[in-house]
Parts: structure tokens; sequence; C-alpha cells
């Protein structure tokens, strides 16, 4: 896998460090209010339990698939629930863990609807957020979020290429020839 990689990006270490910091911060945020923790299926999942485990007040765990990308690296817009949640959310504190907010289609959309079923609170943690991707109209305020990085397709860390690299432990910037020839 690492020859189809550009360069490393954020470094096993670097990414430990800031997990570290955000789970430190989620817990003085919340103290006793037990927040349920949203995996988005399945590009969170490293930093899901990465971040859980850095977590030192009491929370609940839960998990959600959305549609997004397939094999493509640009978003069409559509998103589509493909595992819900398996717990009610009403009255409950919400953190939506995230891989990386791109056009912003995944998580307008998450926060509409886990909003409308009367959460007491429903916020955003990401561990990479692209800005300057940002699709027009969209605008997304990421209450958490690990590293800003630009507009460069990366993998590894949970974060894939046709389902591929999720299990780099970095993450890295794919070389442009691996997808270009797609
Ligand atoms: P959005 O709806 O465009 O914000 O897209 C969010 C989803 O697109 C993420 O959850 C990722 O699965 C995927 N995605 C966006 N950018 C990248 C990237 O650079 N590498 C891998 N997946 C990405
Ligand atoms: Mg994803």
């Amino acid at each position: 896998m690492r020859e189809d990689i550009a360069k490393v990006l954020l470094s096993e270490e670097q990414i430990r460090r800031r997990v570290a910091e955000m789970g430190q911060q989620i817990s003085r945020d919340y103290g006793d209010k037990e927040p349920i923790l949203v995996c988005i299926l399945k590009g969170a999942v490293l930093f899901y339990s990465d971040l859980c485990r850095s977590i030192s007040i009491p929370i609940n765990m839960d998990f959600m698939a959305v549609s997004s990308y397939g094999n493509r690296t640009k978003s069409s817009g559509e998103v589509e629930i493909r595992k819900d949640l398996s717990m009610p959310i009403d009255g409950r504190h919400v953190i939506i863990v995230e891989d990386i907010v791109d056009s912003g289609f995944t998580l307008s959309y998450l926060l509409r609807v886990l909003s409308s079923r009367g959460a007491a609170s429903v916020r955003i943690c990401t561990l990479l957020d692209k800005p300057e991707r940002r699709a027009p109209g969209i605008t997304i305020q990421t209450d958490y979020h690990g590293f800003v990085i630009g507009n460069e397709f990366v993998v590894g860390y949970g974060l894939d290429y046709a389902e591929k690299y999720r299990n780099l432990p970095y993450i890295g910037v794919l070389k442009p020839e691996i997808y270009e020839n797609n």
C-alpha cells in the first residue's frame, strides 16, 4: 500500500496526540451529561475507537452508515441512511463522529435528521476538515475538528479509496494516478 502514497500527511504520532486532546476536551465539555457518540461507518471507525478510549466520562456508543462516494472521489449530493441508530435519542446529547467533512452534504443531512428526532443537542466531531471543498450554500460548524487540510484526496486511518487503504495507521495523500486511471 505504501507505494500508492505520494506523501504522509499526518503521522501515527500526530494523530494519536490530537485525538487524545479531543477526547479530553469532550470530557471537560460534557461532564456528567453522558453523551451518545455516533460513529459514521465505515470511515470514522478507527478515529472513533481511539477517541472513545481517550474520553474519561461515561458515554453511550452507537453506529450509523450513510451512502457516500462509492468508488468515486466526488460527492453526488445525495445521502441515504444504510444503517440507522439502535437507540432513541430524544432528550439526549448527541456527538456525530465523522472522518472528514468535504462538500458538507453528509453532515448537513445528518444534522437535520438527528435534530428532528428531538435530541437535546447535536454536535459534530470530525477528524479532518477540508473547508475549501464546501459545496455552495452549505455551512457546517465543526464543533470539534482534529486537523484542517487542503484540497487533496487522503486515505488511511479509516479513510478509503475504493474500499482500500482503510487499515493504514497514518493519513496519506494518494498518488493521483491511482484514481485518474479509473
Ligand atoms: P461530504 O458529504 O462531501 O462532506 O463527504 C463526506 C464523506 O466523503 C466522508 O465521510 C468520506 O467518506 C468521503 N471523503 C471525502 N473526502 C475524502 C478523502 O479525501 N478521502 C477519502 N474519503 C473522502
Ligand atoms: Mg465517511
